[in-house]
């Protein structure tokens, strides 16, 4: 199945279920919002999800782009992803946990086509506030799904405060022989959808208070199930990664995880830059900087002189299109250049100072601060400079 035609599976089932579409947000908060970035498709629903009536009625499915900063770090590995593609479907205080599992188990098993037996879920087990999620366990048991229980690992929020709960995720076994162990033993199984109960709310000072109704809030990574469904090794063999991977390896010869976090920061950039945000040193701005920063910081650690004006426009393109955006490619890439150039420009003036206090031996704190304090040299760069082939004495 190509990525279209998962999310129109994935939309048809909810459809025939009597859920209206959800419009798509931005990747971009509204002003006021306390999180940087959409990350997740039950975000922009926090109001409805609070209480609030939503205009489409209490059962709701759509495809939201999300960017998870927390992922960052584990980018480069088989699964994880900044910016990526959300499955979501939602009852707003209308059916209940076990009717979304079951309606979950029917569309993998028998809307996409996955062998049951390759199925394992993990529940919430229960806490010092909370007694455990039977009814999720007896839901799988039913189903004739092997599951396991956790307890902070099957609590799911979106940030420190706000609507939270406990929930159930499904997993699918990716190894090559016959499945082995569960997901708390063997990294083989890999976490697809995740079905939340919202039915708490978490203010400022820790205190759980429930939410006036009890709703469903699913998600499920489109990479994620393409690799499942076409067999694939990693997310980066998918028809919206392998563009990117296929634009780098052509041209710049890297190694397998520094191939995968330049085509994933590449791609992420794109759609953030595609939803309005500019590089800059706070907020979205410096997390749109560091991407593309880190993507040039791993190019040039080989070799300086490449640069990202080389890459053909294809992906930068196709990539607005695959996200719902229309940006316009000339532009996007004339800050990418932009930035290219300043990025440049600092490394040229800090490479200077950072070889002079590194000829005395390692960097200290101090080295950093008084870098960073006289010199602007943030830390990041410090460490790309240290990084960088051509600084090697
Ligand atoms: N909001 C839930 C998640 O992102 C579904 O995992």
């Amino acid at each position: 199945m190509t990525p279209d035609e998962i999310i129109r599976t994935f939309l048809d089932h909810y459809r025939r279920l009597d859920h209206r579409d959800a419009p798509e947000s931005s990747l971009i908060p509204p002003p006021g919002d306390p999180v940087l970035f959409t990350t997740s498709g039950m975000h922009p629903l926090t109001p409805y999800l609070l209480g609030r009536p939503h205009p489409g009625g209490r059962r709701l499915v759509n495809v939201q782009r999300c960017l998870r900063t927390t992922d960052l770090d584990e980018v480069g590995d088989r699964t994880h992803l900044t910016v990526f593609d959300m499955l979501g479907s939602w009852s707003l205080g209308d059916y209940d946990i076990a009717t979304s599992l079951r309606w979950g188990h029917q569309l993998l098993t028998e809307g996409f086509g996955i062998d049951p037996g390759r199925l394992h879920a993990t529940v919430f087990g229960g806490d010092e506030q909370l007694g455990p999620d039977e009814t999720a366990w007896r839901t799988w048991t039913a189903l004739g799904v092997p599951v396991e229980a956790n307890d902070a690992e099957n609590w799911w929020s979106n940030g420190p405060t706000g609507p939270c709960g406990p929930d159930s995720e499904i997993f699918v076994w990716t190894g090559d022989g016959p499945p082995a162990g569960t997901p708390g033993t063997d990294g083989r199984w890999m976490e697809v959808w995740n079905h939340v109960q919202l039915r708490h709310h978490r203010h400022a000072d820790g205190r759980l208070t429930p939410l006036p109704l009890c709703s469903i809030d699913t998600g499920m990574g489109l990479e994620r199930l393409e690799l499942v469904l076409t067999g694939g090794r990693d997310v980066y063999q998918g028809e919206r990664l392998r563009p990117w991977v296929a634009a780098v390896r052509d041209r710049w010869s890297l190694g397998e995880p520094e191939l995968r976090v330049v085509a994933d920061h590449l791609r992420s950039a794109v759609v953030v830059l595609a939803d309005g945000v500019r590089p800059g040193n706070t907020g979205r701005g410096y997390v749109l900087r560091r991407l593309l920063r880190r993507a040039l910081t791993t190019l040039w650690r080989d070799d300086p002189s490449r640069s990202l004006a080389e890459l053909p426009d294809d992906p930068f393109r196709d990539t607005g299109r695959w996200f719902r955006q229309q940006p316009d490619v000339g532009r996007l890439r004339a800050v990418v250049a932009d930035e290219e150039r300043r990025f440049r420009g600092l490394l040229e003036r800090g490479r200077p100072l950072v070889d002079r206090v590194r000829a005395r031996g390692p960097l200290t704190e101090r080295d950093y601060h008084w870098l960073h304090d006289t010199h602007g040299l943030p830390r990041d760069l410090v460490d790309g400079l240290l990084s960088v082939a051509v600084i090697e004495p």
